[in-house]
This record gives structure tokens, sequence and C-alpha cells, in this order.
């Protein structure tokens, strides 16, 4: 007997069910219904992008970067990939004049496979694949004249040149460019912006997104490989502390309206390329002091990325980092200015937060302004959303200069948030459960259907007939709210018995009461 295989979700990722799902329409909706007051309109951008786009604007040294990101070269020459593969681990040896003989088959082959694969635009036509193939088929052309009957024998330093130059040249051959699942969207967004010439638009830019993430972290509970978010972005002339203030006031309207109330919003101002760079200089100094101090990581941060050793969890670490500087001593005038007045918005806005100097963020883009919200209920991983100021970041990736500030909520976490307070929606379930019997029920039971769902009412109708008893039960098992009894005496008076199921109170009706007594019923719901 074959073993069948049970095939399930891959690690990290998950599978969202009713009634989970509809909690999550719900809260999605909602989201969009805050953002559009605001002024954001929806932007969909492709789910993979070009690997070098998330590498230059959240950072190659950053974790997301270097190890999270699900990459993979965009090509489908799955044959002369594994003809490489076999070429580069070749050792030819004059020991054994068999590993040369095979070698040079690898080395044919993959240069008849290149060829074509070049000739038919399969592997892009730039000058240095084109190098790259004549180096290879020149040092062939060698091997090869070695074979001839009066050339020299072949010796081991030049059986080594020809190898090495041809494995090198193969390794270089570029097949197609290396993309990745996106990891976050604010790349995507600032490329959209200006791969569109959106700067040419009125005003600031509004968008807002919402969709999967991809990272490969160490999944626990809140922290998936995807996971999706729902973001926004401005983008455009101007970093005034109001518009950043708005953002958040959206955010903070926004966790309101779901209910999540248990939330605390932390806020820092990292500065911008005038002062910081001087401030993670003054850190990595003082870091160098006290490195035995530190562990592991942070004392490999302290070389590759000093602000990220605020961030640090480790028990260990704590007592050291509170007598290091802080950046808001060391902010410059005009940093020193955004983020004061920012405070006075927010003081407009009733909005409550908690300065905390050490929120520096996981990713490379932000200046000034960096935020992030925690919720109950999460455990660990208890920021639900995380944002801040990117002024300069389009014009990084190639665009004019553009202001730019956002946020990106982890909708998983906010899900997860809203179930554990006990407090979700009731959300509108099954109101009325067609029982019929008979065909001329049936009959009437198909369009009174379709009338109480043009009303907006969620109907179930059976596809086959059922006794009356087990029409209920099964009424009764979905959750309807009312079971709409039709059979013989309902057809012939041409009514409806309509049957509260939860107090089996029931009462006979003619179509325009039914429809009318319903429709009030829903609005009333
Ligand atoms: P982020 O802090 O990396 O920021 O992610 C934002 C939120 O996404 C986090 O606060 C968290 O709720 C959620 N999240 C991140 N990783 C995971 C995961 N593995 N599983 C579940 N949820 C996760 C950004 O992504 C920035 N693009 C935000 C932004 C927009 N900044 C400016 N504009």
């Amino acid at each position: 007997m074959s073993e069948k295989k049970q095939f399930r979700a891959i690690k990290g990722t998950r599978d969202i069910l009713p009634p989970d799902s509809a909690l999550w329409n719900w809260f999605e909706r909602k989201a969009r219904d805050t953002f559009e007051a605001y002024g954001f309109r929806d932007v969909r951008t492709p789910i993979f992008e070009d690997t070098d786009l998330f590498a230059r604007s959240v950072g190659t040294d950053t974790d997301i970067v270097s190890k999270e990101m699900f990459s993979f070269p965009d090509h489908s020459l799955w044959k002369l990939e594994g003809q490489r593969t076999q070429l580069l681990l070749r050792r030819p040896s004059l020991q054994d004049p068999l590993t040369v003989h095979v070698f040079r088959a690898y080395v044919d082959e993959f240069i008849v496979g290149a060829d074509i694969a070049l000739k038919e635009g399969d592997i892009p036509k730039t000058p240095d694949n084109e190098r790259a193939l004549e180096i290879i088929r020149t040092y062939s052309d060698r091997l090869v004249a070695h074979f001839m009957p009066t050339a020299t024998p072949l010796d081991d330093p030049t059986l080594q040149l020809i190898t090495q130059s041809i494995q090198q040249a193969a390794a270089a051959l570029i097949l197609g460019d290396i993309i990745s699942l996106r990891p976050e969207s604010t790349a995507s967004v600032c490329r959209a912006y200006i791969e569109h010439g959106m700067h040419t638009l009125p005003g600031n830019v509004k968008l807002y997104y919402a969709g999967p993430m991809f990272r490969r972290e160490r999944p626990q509970k809140g922290r998936y490989r995807q996971f999706y978010q729902m973001g926004a972005e401005v983008l455009g002339p101007s970093d005034a502390p109001g518009i950043d203030a708005e953002v958040i006031e959206m955010l903070m309207v926004l966790f309101r309206r779901v209910g999540l109330e248990k939330i605390t919003l932390y806020l820092n101002s990292i500065g911008c390329k005038e002062c910081r760079p001087k401030y993670v200089e003054l850190l990595r100094a003082q870091l160098r002091n006290v490195k035995d101090q530190l562990g592991a990581d942070s004392q490999r941060r302290i070389e590759t990325n000093p602000l990220r050793v605020l961030d640090s969890k480790l028990p260990q670490d704590q007592p050291t980092i509170e007598t290091l500087p802080r950046i808001s001593d060391h902010l410059c005038e005009d940093c020193r200015t955004h983020f004061a007045r920012l405070k006075e918005e927010f003081a407009l806005r009733n909005i409550t937060y908690e300065e905390n100097w050490r929120l520096v963020r996981g990713l490379d883009y932000y200046t000034r302004t960096t935020f992030e919200v925690t919720a109950a209920g999460l455990g660990s991983q208890n920021a639900v959303c995380g944002g801040g100021r990117y002024d300069g970041l389009v014009e990084l990736l190639g665009g004019p200069p553009t202001k730019g500030i956002g946020f990106a909520i982890g909708t998983d976490r906010a899900i997860l948030s809203i179930q554990e307070s006990g407090k979700s929606p009731h959300l509108p379930g099954l109101a009325v459960f067609v029982a019929w019997m008979g065909p001329k029920a049936y009959q009437a039971a198909v369009a009174i259907a379709r009338k109480l769902r043009d009303c907006g009412l969620i109907v179930e109708l059976p596809a086959e007939e059922m006794k009356f008893k087990k029409s209920l039960g099964l009424a009764d098992k979905l959750g309807a709210k009312y079971a709409l009894i039709n059979g013989e005496d309902e057809v012939a008076s041409g009514t409806y018995t309509l049957k509260r199921l939860a107090n089996a109170n029931q009462q006979k009706l003619a179509e325009p009461e039914l429809l009318e007594y319903l429709e009030s019923e829903r609005r009333g719901a």
C-alpha cells in the first residue's frame, strides 16, 4: 500500500479559518474606513521585488535583510543551474585522467546550454555575461588543444589555471535577478512612488496597504513567517510635525474603534543625517569601553550597528545600557525643534505617550520620529505597530528629495490582542434557515431566499429536501436566528411560518410582512 503524504501548512504559516476570518475582515474594514476618513487611499504593490530594493532601504546589516528574507533567483533555467553546479563541483586531476574528460564534458554541455539561453534571451544579454561566456569558451578551447596529438601535454599548473578560470566565469554568469518576498511594504511603496512619478501629484501623497509580509523568523505566539500588515505612508515635500501627529492620531483612533484598550504608545526621535552619525560615534566609543560587560550579540553590534544595542532584551546588558549617552541630549537644533513641536501637536490632540530613548527600531531608513505601540495579551511579541519618519529614503532609491512617515500594524497581533481581551465584537451570523418540504415549497423557498439575501440577510437554503425535524436541528446547529418554515400548508395559504429558534416563538406571515419584519430586525441587529 502506498503511503499517503499528509500535507500541512509550511512552518510559520497558517490558515485563517471561520469564524476568525470574519474578525479579520471586520478589523480590516475598520482600518480601511479609518484610513480613508483621513484621506489615505489604497495601494497594492507586488508581493515580490528586487532583493536590492530591500537591501538598500531596510539595510544590509539588519536582521531582516541579512537572515530573514525569502529570496530566490528569478529564472527557470534549472537545468542550466544544475549543469553549473556540477561544473563547479568538479576537481579534475592529472592523477586520474578520467576526471579531466568528465570536466571537459560538463564544460561543453554548459557552453551549449548557456549559448542557447543567451540567444533566446532567457539569460540577460549583458556585457558581463557575454565576457563570462567568452572566458569559458577560451579556456575550454585551451583545454581541448592539449589533447591534440601534436600538442604539449597538459601539466598540473595549467590544468589548475584552466579549471579555476572556467569555474570563476561560470559562477559569475548571472542567470536572472535575485528577488525576495517582501518583508515589509515601505520600500515597495517608495519604489512605486518613484516609478509612477507620484511626486507630481498635488500635496502629500497618502497611501495605505494591507497584505501578507514574509520573514524567516523563529515562529512563536504572535510571530509568523507569513504575517499580515496594514500600513499607511505619507510621502511628499513637507515634514511638518503635524503630519507625524495626524498619522499617529489616526492609528490611535483605529485602535480605539476596534476596542484595543490596553495599549501604550512609545515615542522617540533618533535624529537626522546631521546629528545621528555623531551620536552613533559617541555611542560606539562608549560601548567599546564597556564591551566586556555586554552579551555576544551586543558586542558584535558595537561595530556593525551600535544603535541596535539599545534594543537588547538581555538582562545582563540592561544596567550597562542605562549608563549610555542618550540621543535626546545630542539632537541638532532642527531635530530638537521638530520633536518639541511634535509633542505640542500631541497635547493638542490629547494623545498620551511614553517617551522611550531606547526605541531605535530594527530598520535602517528611519530619521527623527520613531514610534511603537504595544498591546496586552501578546506575551513577548507585544509590539502591535511600528513606524516612523524616513526622510531621504525616496532619494536613496533614486527619486526626488521627499519626506516620508508611516507605520505598519501587525494584523495577526492586533487580532490576537482583541481575542485575548475577550471583547471581540458580535458579528452578524446566519439569520434565516429556510426549511422546506415538497416541490412547490422549494420553488417558493428559492424565491424568498433570494429576496431576503437582497435585503442584506445571511440566508441558508438546503438544496435537498429534509424532514422538518432534521431541518430545524441543522438550523440550530448552524446557529441560525430564525427558521423559515415552508411546507404544504404554507404554500396553500400563501404564508410563511417564521420561528425564532432561541425561544421557539413562531408567527405566520405573508411575504410583505415577513420582509418588513426581517428587514427591521436586521437594521436593529
Ligand atoms: P516593523 O516594526 O518591522 O515595521 O513591523 C511592523 C509590525 O509588524 C510589528 O510591530 C509587528 O506587529 C508586525 N510584525 C513584524 N514581524 C512580524 C512577524 N514575524 N509575525 C507577526 N507580526 C510581525 C515595518 O515593517 C515598517 N515597514 C513600518 C513602517 C511603515 N515604518 C514606516 N512606515
